[in-house]
């Protein structure tokens, strides 16, 4: 199967009451963790790549590394998506160089000029095979180079994205409903504090979410800013000579809730952050004279892709649904 573009898995997924993962690649292990997890289990996937991994990577490499992954693996449906275009010109030169998916991320603009960029992106796009994912709604935290304070985040408006979605023309629409970029998705303020001190953050608004989704029925919806933020790898960073304090993310049950909706697709990025941070540093700690790249970033794509097996299984329910 060559890369394909999201429709029909969002088709499958909305119908079927799970997601599909939108993993973002920056190098070799990451895009092997993903796919080799997503093979084994028989799952579709996203391979979503910012503005900044194509600035670390560089396009071509990025490209030929999933197109090897799409060889290796083509039992299994993969689309590659440019997560957080913020130019018509970024966007285009994706669609150009062979991504089937690009998110035009006009949110932080006034409605009408989101819609008027979002529409643009859209007619290249559908008039050269791809899909465009736009977003309505603030999350908290970095986005490339847009940092959002915790607590001037905006929810998106219900009673706007029936207007956008009809003016834009887009293939999903990306809400804001309480998730949040990064390991430090929420102040302490803004959370409470478990038996064991650890932070609980405030639930996310399933209220926005059910008032978007009646107002387009049948439309794909995108979370950003999912990562769990696993307190486990959290732990193994600080106690091997990391310093995360207070690192919180989303609560999984809140995800699998959310992913039987309309949700189809959600974004995870940070956990495979903090995934290959804690297995690299816990190999630099037990064996301090390893120096051979292979020894440690292999242990790093063995924890991701074990990170990767337990989202699709137990956070997307996408296991079993690639054809
Ligand atoms: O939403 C942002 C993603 O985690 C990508 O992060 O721009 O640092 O590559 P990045
Ligand atoms: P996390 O930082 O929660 O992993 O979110 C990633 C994301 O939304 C990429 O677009
Ligand atoms: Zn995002």
């Amino acid at each position: 199967m060559a890369l394909v573009t999201t429709t029909e898995m969002f088709k499958k997924a909305y119908n079927g009451g799970y997601a599909v993962g939108a993993f973002n690649v920056n190098n070799m292990e990451i895009v092997q963790g993903i796919t080799e997890a997503a093979a084994e289990l028989k799952s579709p996937v996203i391979l979503q790549v910012s503005k900044g991994a194509r600035a670390y990577a560089n396009h071509t490499y990025l490209v030929k590394l999933v197109e090897a992954a799409v060889a290796e693996h083509p039992e299994i449906p993969i689309a590659l998506h440019l997560d957080h275009g913020d130019s018509f010109e970024l966007c285009k030169s994706c669609i150009d160089g062979g991504f089937t998916s690009v998110m035009i991320d006009a949110s932080s603009k006034p409605f009408d000029e989101n819609v008027a960029l979002t529409k643009q992106v859209v007619e290249y796009a559908h008039a050269h095979g791809a899909v465009v994912e736009a977003e309505l709604g603030t999350l908290a935290g970095i986005e490339d180079e847009v940092v959002v304070e915790a607590g001037h985040e905006s929810y998106t408006r219900p009673e706007e994205v029936q207007e956008f979605v009809e003016k834009t023309g887009c293939d999903s629409l990306a809400i804001a409903i309480g998730t949040s970029h990064g390991a430090y998705k929420f102040t302490a303020d803004q959370c409470t504090r478990n038996a064991d001190g650890i932070l609980v953050p405030p639930p996310l608004r399933f209220d926005v979410l059910e008032e978007c989704i009646k107002r387009l029925p049948g439309f794909p919806i995108v979370l950003h800013g999912s990562s769990s933020v696993p307190q486990e790898y959290v732990d193994i960073i600080n106690e091997l000579g990391g310093k995360l304090p207070d690192a919180v993310g989303i609560p999984e049950e809140q995800l699998r809730e959310a992913s039987k909706s309309a949700v189809c697709k959600i974004n995870i990025d940070s956990d495979s952050r903090l995934a290959m941070t804690a297995a690299i540093r816990k190999v630099f700690h037990d064996k301090p004279g390893e120096f051979d790249p292979r020894k440690y970033l292999g242990p790093a794509r063995d924890e991701m892709k074990k990170l990767y097996i337990h989202k699709i299984v137990n956070v997307l329910g996408s296991n079993g649904k690639a054809e």
